[in-house]
């Protein structure tokens, strides 16, 4: 069936992954360095109480071995490049680079990048330094007009080799972001509406396990919500709330390699329950440990961008 290149609510998808075009996933990861990286005020819930409880020292080791991890899946032929943006002063959350923006690949093979919108002032400092960035790379960069509200790949996360996305909206993002993205991106758009504070950003409570998979928590999402990723993917496993709030599971990063069927899968240490569905699922799996960035509220997949 012909699927159109707008915004679904999670009631209006009648149609299939099958229904679906293919997509080149992008093979490099794009870090920012962390020698700005603080927490000086709330932005989510999680950053109660931890306004100058980073130990900056441990923040960088952490974000080193973070970067040796993505450095493997180099090793391994799974991606192409880490990239490393320089952090800046005053931008104390950079780190999070999945927030910035949201790169993509037209059919035709041109790379375009929509910049978000923040909801916080030191927030929307971040945007221009990628905004020259992704320029240096080649990549068309493009603004939004109709909305006020837009963080990146934090709330807008593709189908893993599909020409489909996955909008989160209701706390960074507004609803009405994604009628103008899928028209600028030429892409259809499942919004899925987040009604739990903890899981501000759709990359808190939902990983995907590739094509055919995805982790979630259900909490975070409404009934109708829940339903649509159960119509669009074949395996659905839900993550007990508590591995996804103490640990981050659901800020875990996977990346895949086609030819050889390779998946590596990166996340914060010390879950069982997700460990076990990795392992089920045949990931290869790097536990990590994002303590200091989890007082912020971010752990490994908003700690970088995949870029093509
Ligand atoms: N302190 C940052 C904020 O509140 C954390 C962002 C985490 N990033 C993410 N993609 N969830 O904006």
């Amino acid at each position: 069936m012909n699927v159109e290149n707008k915004a679904y609510t999670a009631k209006e998808v009648d149609f299939t992954i099958n229904d679906i075009k293919d997509r080149a996933e992008p093979r490099n990861i794009l870090m920012a360095s962390p020698e700005y990286f603080d927490v000086v005020d709330v932005k989510n819930v999680h950053m109660a109480g931890n306004a100058g409880k980073i130990d900056k020292k441990l923040a960088h080791i952490q974000w080193n071995e973070l970067k040796s991890a993505f450095n493997h899946a180099v090793k391994e032929g799974i991606l192409d490049k880490v990239l490393v943006i320089d952090g800046a002063k005053d931008c104390e959350d950079m780190v999070f680079t999945a927030n910035q923006s949201f790169p993509w690949i037209a059919e035709n093979g041109d790379k375009i990048v929509v910049m978000s919108k923040m909801r916080h002032d030191s927030r929307k400092r971040e945007v221009p330094f990628f905004e020259a960035y992704y320029k240096n790379l080649g990549y068309n960069t493009l603004h939004l007009t109709q909305t006020q509200l837009f963080e990146g790949m934090g709330d807008l996360i593709p189908h893993i080799g599909k020409r489909l996305l996955y909008g989160g909206y209701g706390h960074r993002t507004n609803k009405d972001a994604y009628k103008e993205l899928a028209a600028i991106l030429q892409v259809p758009i499942v919004a899925l509406e987040l009604i739990d504070e903890r899981f501000y950003h759709l990359d808190t409570c939902y990983v995907s396990l590739g094509n055919e998979a995805v982790m979630i928590c259900k909490e975070a999402f409404t009934d109708e919500g829940l339903s649509v990723l159960a119509k669009l993917y074949k395996r659905v496993y839900y993550i007990p709330i508590s591995e996804a709030i103490d640990n981050f599971a659901l800020n875990a990063h996977t990346v895949f390699d086609y030819k050889t069927n390779k998946k590596m899968v990166f996340i914060h240490k010390g879950t069982t329950f997700t460990y076990n569905i990795l392992k089920k699922e045949g990931f290869e799996i790097y536990e990590v440990d994002t303590s200091e960035y989890m007082k912020s509220g971010g752990s490994v997949f908003c700690m970088k961008m995949m870029v093509y």
